[in-house]
């Protein structure tokens, strides 16, 4: 298992109630998994990544990785950083380089890559996210916009080629187009056989994307299975969660309940699965 979280709690030091922001969360993540992690704002989503990179330590419980704990510092540390990109929720505010080629690069550089390669691999990065480097390689950081800076900081970690990418909104701030290149990255990633934990409240993206799904609310993990969940409309509700829109679409096609039950994932799935019921 590349993860195991074993009952973990989690207090942020500096909460006033000492309420705790996970509660005996217990979850495995394999290598190659697809994970849609949803809740409402403050169900304890962005504690959970930092928890799964060793950014925070559990206040109970055990996290392990590769089925050991993730140390503090050293080799390891830095081996699982390695193969563990996560790209943070307000990722386009931190940016530190001078220029979007060394922003891209900067792991890399990090990571003591041959020179040659980390030219070659941040310019391909910069590229699959939508930044050509020929436009875009020499501008400062703070020349782009918000979305651009978005697209760069995936860049900077695309360029390692993960194993898992733990992903915090990536695709808040970003336009249609942004979205698209999104997605199509991602669907790359997993062609790859690599994996992902999505976090997004675009939840037609997580449900196109992910066919597993873990929901989190109030710190609790209250669902962990199939993306079927995307349809249970009332227990999303319970959750604070509004159903994905082509789910909602989904169920208001008249007389869609004299058929039988199938359950489109994505936009090019309903059209296909539409396309079926005209020629009934
Ligand atoms: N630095 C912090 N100090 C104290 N409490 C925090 C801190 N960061 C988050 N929290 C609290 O932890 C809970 C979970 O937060 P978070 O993981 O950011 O949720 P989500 O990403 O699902 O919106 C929330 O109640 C939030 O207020
Ligand atoms: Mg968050």
């Amino acid at each position: 298992m590349l993860f195991t979280l074993d009952n973990i709690s989690y207090v942020y030091p500096e909460s006033l109630s000492g309420e705790k922001s996970l509660d005996g969360v217990s979850l495995e993540v394999a290598a190659g998994d697809f994970i849609a992690l949803i809740g409402e704002i403050g169900s304890g989503k962005s504690t959970l990544l930092k928890l799964l990179v060793g950014l925070l330590k559990p206040t109970e419980g055990k996290v392990l990785f590769e089925g050991a704990p993730i140390p503090a510092k050293g080799k390891r540390l830095r081996e699982v950083r390695r193969k563990v990109g996560m790209v943070f929720q307000f990722a386009e505010a931190q940016v530190f380089e001078s220029s979007v080629l060394n922003e891209a690069a900067y792991g890399l550089v990090n990571y003591d890559y041959p020179r040659e390669d980390i030219t070659a691999l941040s310019r391909e990065a910069l590229g699959m996210v939508g930044l050509p480097p020929e436009r875009f390689g020499g501008k400062s950081p703070f020349e782009l916009s918000g979305g651009e800076r978005k697209r760069l900081a995936l860049a900077s970690i695309m360029a390692l080629k993960p194993d898992m990418l733990l992903l915090d909104e990536p695709a808040a701030g970003l336009d249609s187009e942004g979205r698209n290149m999104l997605k199509s990255v991602l669907t790359a990633h997993r062609s790859a056989g690599k994996g992902a934990v999505l976090v997004s409240h675009d939840l037609d993206l997580s449900m196109e994307l992910c066919p597993k799904v873990i929901v989190l609310h109030e710190g609790r993990k209250v669902y962990d299975g199939g993306r079927d969940i995307f349809y249970d409309v009332q227990k999303l509700r319970s959750w604070g969660l509004e159903a994905p829109e082509l789910v909602q679409a989904w169920n208001d096609i008249p007389g869609r309940g004299l058929t039988p039950v199938v359950k489109a994932f994505s936009l090019s799935e309903a059209k296909i699965l539409m396309q079926r019921f005209k020629n009934v």
